[in-house]
């Protein structure tokens, strides 16, 4: 019972630096920003908190492609601001963890700069560079994630060199010792600053297959996903292993790698005692929107059984062994409220309801900037006011399919990752208290009444909702389960109901959330001995669950 680790018993917030706070007027959230907000963080029962990077870079993908990952970017300060973030964190009981961009490097990196001038410089194989087919056209036919080529020409080596997203962000090549070598330097550079983890970005294409061969066409551009060609290569587990003992081993910290690609009966290899992290973002039950590879024009109905399933799978694959980040969030997906239930359902309503869900399955709740408040999606007049790289790509992708440039923007406003961008909203005031400039991306119009100021006054507000949850987990008996409990699915067959029960020796906790907007009814024989604890109307109604109702029970006794 006493065998959990800290970050097992805590939750972490995820910030978006550029969008989080800003101090200087600039626009654009900074390191000094964060600090500030440290102390609502803490209403928040945080206990880490997951930075997306911070690093020197041209920002082509917003700081996903770094140029120096040793340094701050200016944009967000200096490294004693960094510094600073760690320290002042601490003093709260609060872990700075770092995102560890190792799949690829930005093009300005220097160690690029340099592989890119000849066939034999010092660092020639540090990325992944072959020869144009006889006819000049590129090595494969595989697609980057965020659309065209996964390869691009350069003309001082006469060679192509392969980047699994844009071009500004070649792959590096993990094959060289030496490659991995100064990555894992990096990384410990940031241990002994201090930081308490790290999110590890991509990492389920650093193998390339030994042969990179074209593979089947499954679009209209001839071209296939290059995420189906390397995702899950195997040998990568040899790569992570030695990753592991490099870096991580020993160390009082926890890592969270992105694992889109590895589903949950591989689970035990990447997790666990024998596995090479301490949790797994894998995305079982985030990509239930697509039909495949996560091309936006080719959206999937759902079922809310499959969504069960997918956690259920994860719950399973990480109970005896290993532990689970629960997220429904992420600075790449739209907000959960859009995402999961259906069109016209109650934002506020919603909110809770999904954050009932993440504050009671079993692992590790990460809670998304703005999912706190009841964030919803954004939808702009026109593709030119989209920040985000892939919206770009997946626009022009849809409209070569051959739909309408109406259906293409349609597209990015359901799926683009600037629904998750949005400043955080503090207040009511200008630019919604983000900044005192012009912000970068727009601010939600709905920021009056959704923001931190408002909420926090508000008894009955997400915020409220959220921290109301998040302090049962500190609690004696309550939190226990919460934490420690088992966790079994009830109501297996329902399409309208996600239930579960979370059980500890006699005690156990209930939770039924209503994803319809219907009211549906379910046998309360199982409740009876229970006590409402909280939900997301104010009191329940017997024998049925409301529109998008939550509702969390508590046993004490098993009776
Ligand atoms: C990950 C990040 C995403 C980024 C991509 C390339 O999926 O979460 O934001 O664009 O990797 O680094």
């Amino acid at each position: 019972m006493n065998t959990l680790k800290w970050w097992q018993k805590t939750v972490v917030y995820q910030i978006y630096p550029k969008s989080f706070q800003d101090t200087t007027g600039s626009g654009q959230g900074d390191i000094p920003g964060i600090t500030t907000k440290l102390d609502y963080l803490k209403t928040l029962g945080v206990g880490a908190v997951w930075l997306t990077p911070v690093y020197p870079s041209p920002m082509v993908d917003n700081g996903y492609d770094i140029a120096d990952y040793t340094g701050i970017d200016p944009s967000y300060g200096t490294m004693a601001d960094m510094e600073k973030l760690i320290a002042e964190a601490k003093k709260r009981d609060i872990r700075i963890v770092m995102d560890l961009v190792y799949n690829h490097s930005s093009d300005q990196h220097a160690w690029f700069q340099e592989s890119k001038g000849s066939r034999d410089n010092g660092k020639a194989d540090w990325y992944i560079w072959r020869d144009a087919r006889a006819d000049g056209s590129a090595p494969t036919n595989w697609r980057g994630i965020f659309g065209g080529s996964a390869w691009t020409w350069c003309e001082e080596r006469q060679q192509y060199y392969l980047h699994t997203f844009a071009a500004a962000q070649p792959d590096l090549n993990w094959a060289n010792p030496a490659v991995r070598q100064a990555l894992y330097q990096a990384a410990n550079f940031w241990l002994d600053k201090g930081v308490g983890g790290f999110r590890i970005d991509a990492i389920t294409y650093i193998r390339k297959p030994d042969v990179l061969q074209d593979g089947p066409a499954d679009g209209k551009d001839g071209m296939a996903s290059i995420h189906t060609m390397t995702a899950d290569t195997p040998g990568i587990l040899d790569y992570l292993r030695e990753f592991q003992q490099e870096v991580f081993a020993g160390r009082d910290i926890f890592t969270v790698a992105e694992a889109n690609g590895v589903g949950p009966d591989e689970l035990k290899d990447w997790v666990g005692s024998q596995g090479v992290f301490d949790m797994l973002f894998e995305f079982s039950h985030m990509n239930l929107n697509f039909r495949d590879n996560e091309v936006w024009c080719y959206p999937n109905q759902w079922k809310l059984s499959e969504l069960k399933k997918a956690l259920s799978a994860s719950q399973a694959a990480t109970a005896a062994d290993g532990w689970y980040p629960i997220f429904f969030e992420n600075h790449d997906q739209p907000r959960s409220v859009n995402k999961f239930f259906p069109e016209g359902a109650d934002p506020e309503l919603a909110a809770k309801a999904l954050g009932t869900l993440l504050l009671t399955l079993r692992g590790t709740p990460f809670i998304y900037e703005g999912q706190e408040l009841g964030f919803t999606n954004v939808a702009w007049d026109s593709i030119d006011c989209y920040d985000d790289i892939s919206s770009h790509g997946q626009y022009e992708f849809s409209l070569k399919e051959g739909f309408s440039p109406e259906q293409a923007l349609g597209f990015v406003h359901r799926f683009s990752r600037d629904n998750a961008r949005t400043p955080m909203q503090w207040s009511d005031h200008y630019e919604a208290g983000f900044t005192t400039g012009k912000s970068w991306l727009p601010v939600h119009s709905d920021y009056p009444r959704c923001c931190v100021e408002s909420e926090a006054k508000d008894e009955e507000s997400v915020l409220s909702y959220y921290r109301q949850l998040t302090s049962l987990r500190s609690t004696d008996k309550i939190g226990k389960v919460l934490i420690y409990g088992d966790y079994q699915e009830r109501l297996v067959e329902s399409e309208q109901i996600y239930a579960f029960r979370r059980t500890l020796g006699v005690q156990h906790i209930d939770i039924m959330v209503n994803f319809t907007l219907q009211e549906v009814g379910f046998d309360t024989a199982g409740l009876q001995g229970s006590k409402y604890l909280a939900g997301n109307y104010r009191t329940p109604k017997k024998g049925c669950l409301r529109p998008l109702e939550a509702v969390i029970y508590w046993n004490e006794t098993g009776r």
